[in-house]
Formats: C-alpha cells, structure tokens, sequence
C-alpha cells in the first residue's frame, strides 16, 4: 500500500510539473486520467483488504474515498470540456487531501492491522 501512495503521490506531482509548464490541455487530462484509474484500483485494493480483516472504519474510509474520486473527476471534467477555470487550486486540494488521509485514516487502518499482526 505504501508503493501505491508513492505512485499516487508522484502522478499528483507531475500533473503539478505539467501545469508548471503550461502544458496542453489534452495532456495534463491524459495524466489526470490515468490518476483517476490509478486511484480507483487503489481504493480498491485498499477496501478489500479492509474488509476482508472487518475493519470497523471501513464505512467512513470508503465514504472518503468516494469524496475524493469524485473532486478527481471533477478536475478531469475540467480538462476534458476545455473549461478555463484553473486546475491549479483544484489540484492543491487534492494533493492536501491526499497527504491528509494517507496520515490520518491510512495511518490508522495501518495500525489497526499492525496490532493484530497482520502486517
Ligand atoms: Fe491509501
Ligand atoms: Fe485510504
């Protein structure tokens, strides 16, 4: 899980750069559009583990999760439709969110399992 929040956090980064450099439209929803897979596969794995050990968090961790894949959504909606509203903020957000749950609820689950030797 924690190579999978390097990838996340890396792909996060280079939609960054990509910004940063004022690169095109289509390429920066490409990359966007591979977070939004990424992050899918990501959660997924994540749930299933959870629930697999029942979690008892696991309702609030996916309600989370579900917030989140929709603000990605939104910032590739953005790119997709050639709106010029900046993705800059949108992507700042993002990226607070990302670090504040990997630390805060990935953290805890992280624990959770820990204490009962799982990991
Ligand atoms: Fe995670
Ligand atoms: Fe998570």
């Amino acid at each position: 899980m924690d190579d999978q929040h390097g990838i996340l956090m890396d792909t996060l980064n280079e939609v960054r750069v990509q910004l940063l450099q004022g690169a095109a439209r289509e390429a920066v929803g490409a990359k966007l559009e591979q977070l939004v897979e990424f992050t899918g596969m990501h959660f997924a794995c994540e749930e299933s583990l959870l629930e697999r050990h029942g979690y008892p968090g696991l309702q609030v961790h996916r309600l989370e999760h579900q917030r989140l894949m929709n603000e990605i959504r939104q910032a590739l909606d953005h790119t997709q439709h050639g709106q010029n509203g900046d993705l800059q903020p949108l992507l700042d957000f993002l990226r607070r969110w990302y670090t504040v749950h990997v630390e805060t609820q990935d953290h805890l689950y992280g624990e959770w399992l820990n204490a009962r030797g799982i990991f």
